[in-house]
């Protein structure tokens, strides 16, 4: 539920954003990962988060099972829970945005009307959608953490793709099927992209 508070008024800083990207040479967005447990969002946001770092572009992942240890230890997994921990993200996403950084956002975000939620408060060019795309059965084969069997066992309640949904994203920017090729070919893809799109030089 959202709170109307009357006597809060938006201050506006001295420094704009244009400033920090002219002070970084770089433009900055949010490259938000989406996609099923073990279908390769921390693994190709961290290799992402590398490979701009030796371009000399500033960035950050923002984890699901990190930030659940401290911002959102305080949500589970229903859909109210889901909703308000992508909420938070987008809303510190668009700070980092704001500070002129990448934000490289690695999430479940099952629902398409939470996703949705996040990329309205972002004009066109700032958020760059990733579908990290795998079939449920190589996630569940490659299972790194052992939570598919948990869930299977009936072990985990909501687990997604088991007792819980996915909702596939209908126009992301960029899909990537980790089943079908290498981490080292999904970087070129997303770095050609934000080339292509004129966010990184
Ligand atoms: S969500 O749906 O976007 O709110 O989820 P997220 O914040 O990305 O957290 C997903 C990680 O939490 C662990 N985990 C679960 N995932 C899905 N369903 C259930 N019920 C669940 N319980 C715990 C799991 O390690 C997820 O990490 P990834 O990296 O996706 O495997």
């Amino acid at each position: 539920m959202k709170i109307e508070f009357k006597n809060i008024v938006w201050h506006q800083n001295q420094v704009s954003r244009e400033d920090r990207h002219q002070l970084n040479q770089h433009k900055s967005c949010v490259v938000w990962f989406t996609g099923l447990s073990g279908a390769g969002k921390s693994t190709l946001s961290t290799a992402l988060e590398k490979r701009l770092y030796q371009h000399g572009i500033r960035s950050y992942v923002l984890d699901g099972d990190n930030v659940r240890h401290g911002l959102n230890n305080n949500l589970g997994f229903t859909p109210e829970d889901r909703k308000e921990n992508i909420r938070r993200i987008g809303e510190v996403s668009k700070l980092f945005v704001e500070a002129g950084l990448f934000a490289l956002s690695a999430f479940i975000s099952p629902y398409r009307e939470d996703r949705e939620m996040v990329r309205e408060r972002f004009s066109p060019n700032e958020f760059v959608e990733v579908y990290v795309k795998c079939s449920l059965d190589e996630c569940e084969r490659r299972d790194p953490k052992g939570l598919y069997q948990k869930a299977r066992r009936g072990e985990i309640n909501h687990f997604t793709g088991i007792s819980a949904p996915y909702e596939e994203p209908v126009e992301p920017e960029l899909i990537i099927e980790t089943d079908r090729c290498t981490v080292e070919e999904a970087i070129h893809q997303i770095m050609d992209y934000l080339r292509i799109k004129n966010l990184i030089p």
